[in-house]
């Protein structure tokens, strides 16, 4: 028998306030046009002012306790991924925890930008494995819009805030692909190309949290190569290829960038979830977020092979490949 850490419950949480790209054209020189054209997003949500990365990341994780009936003191442990915490300290995770009421168990963050959630995931899924943790919410949060400089239109239309969430569990499976839940993963990092998508601020250095800085071209080559690459790699770990996966479930930074992947995973658009355009860019959080989507859409069911892959800051980028 082998140890599976299978997906129980699924849920996410949007900001009320939703900003379509219209409402760029009057604070800055961009277009509609240029902004759907160039990248899918047609709108976004921000958080109101006084909503944090804690708040979303909470709501989206009582959904997704809700989705699998369980109640937050059944976790072992929460793994939150996010580059715009509430405060440098505390972990958001230990914030989430105490909002569920939650008093036993452990919280911490993980930090790989975009990628952060599949970090989380493969984190989350080595203590399942290991034994640490049977049952463990992986959340994804963000408020990116924190830290945009919205003289900068090369970036502000990018981004948006959201959270999505997931319960793991641990399940005796066959050891075979027709497995439900986590069947393998890919990470890789490279700090050489930090200077291509950072943050100009921070703790240690300004003092002050900073603004988001990127050559978005630069961001772009490298998104597509490395992508296909590691839902590659991630698909040959788990024995499985193209045409195995039912559903790519890709980082949302790009509609060009989504669309280029999967064309050289050789995999049709049709078989891709894309929330992009709703959504725009919400880092750690566009995955849980889109599954989260996905499964309410209809498109995700029960059984399907799902691969995710996202790349961020760092630059971080790898990929999961589970059984949903
Ligand atoms: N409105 C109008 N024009 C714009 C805008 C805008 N909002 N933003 C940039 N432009 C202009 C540029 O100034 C440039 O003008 P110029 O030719 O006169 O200099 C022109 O558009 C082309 O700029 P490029 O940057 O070459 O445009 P590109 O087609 O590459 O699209 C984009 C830019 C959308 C940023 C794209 O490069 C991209 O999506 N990159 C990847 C971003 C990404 O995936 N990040 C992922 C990780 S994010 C994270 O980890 C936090």
């Amino acid at each position: 028998m082998t140890l599976r850490a299978v997906v129980r419950g699924v849920g996410h949480y949007l900001p009320k306030r939703v900003v379509p790209n219209t409402e760029f054209e009057a604070r800055i020189d961009t277009t509609d046009e240029w902004i759907r054209t160039r990248t899918g997003i047609e709108r976004r949500h921000f958080a109101a002012e006084d909503e944090t990365t804690s708040d979303l990341a909470t709501a989206a994780a009582s959904a997704a306790l809700a989705d699998a009936g369980m109640t937050a003191d059944q976790i072992d442990a929460i793994v939150l991924a996010t580059s715009t915490p509430d405060f440098t300290f505390p972990s958001v995770a230990t914030m989430v925890q105490a909002k569920l009421g939650m008093t036993s168990g452990f919280a911490f963050d993980v930090q790989a930008v975009c990628a952060g959630f599949i970090f989380a995931l493969a984190n989350a899924n080595a203590m399942i494995l290991s034994g640490q943790a049977r049952r463990v919410l992986v959340i994804g949060a963000e408020t990116f819009s924190r830290i945009l400089d919205w003289e900068d239109r090369g970036t502000c239309v990018l981004f948006g805030d959201g959270a999505g969430a997931l319960v793991l569990e641990a399940e005796e499976g066959s050891g075979t692909t027709a497995d439900r839940g986590i069947l393998s993963s890919d990470l890789h990092s490279d700090g050489q190309y930090r200077d291509i998508l950072y943050v100009d601020g921070g703790p240690s250095t300004t003092g002050t949290a900073g603004h988001l800085r990127m050559q978005g071209n630069a961001v772009f080559r490298h998104a597509v190569e490395k992508l296909a690459s590691t839902a590659h790699t991630a698909l040959e770990k788990a024995g499985l290829g193209s045409g195995d996966v039912d559903w790519i479930v890709p980082h949302q930074a790009n509609l060009r960038i989504i669309a280029a992947t999967a064309q050289r995973m050789q995999v049709p658009m049709e078989r891709v979830v894309v929330t992009v355009s709703d959504h725009g860019n919400t880092s750690a959080a566009s995955i849980p977020l889109a599954l989260s989507v996905g499964k309410q859409r209809g498109q995700i069911k029960e059984g399907d092979l799902i691969v995710t892959e996202a790349i961020g800051g760092g630059l971080a980028w790898g990929s999961v490949v589970l059984r949903w």
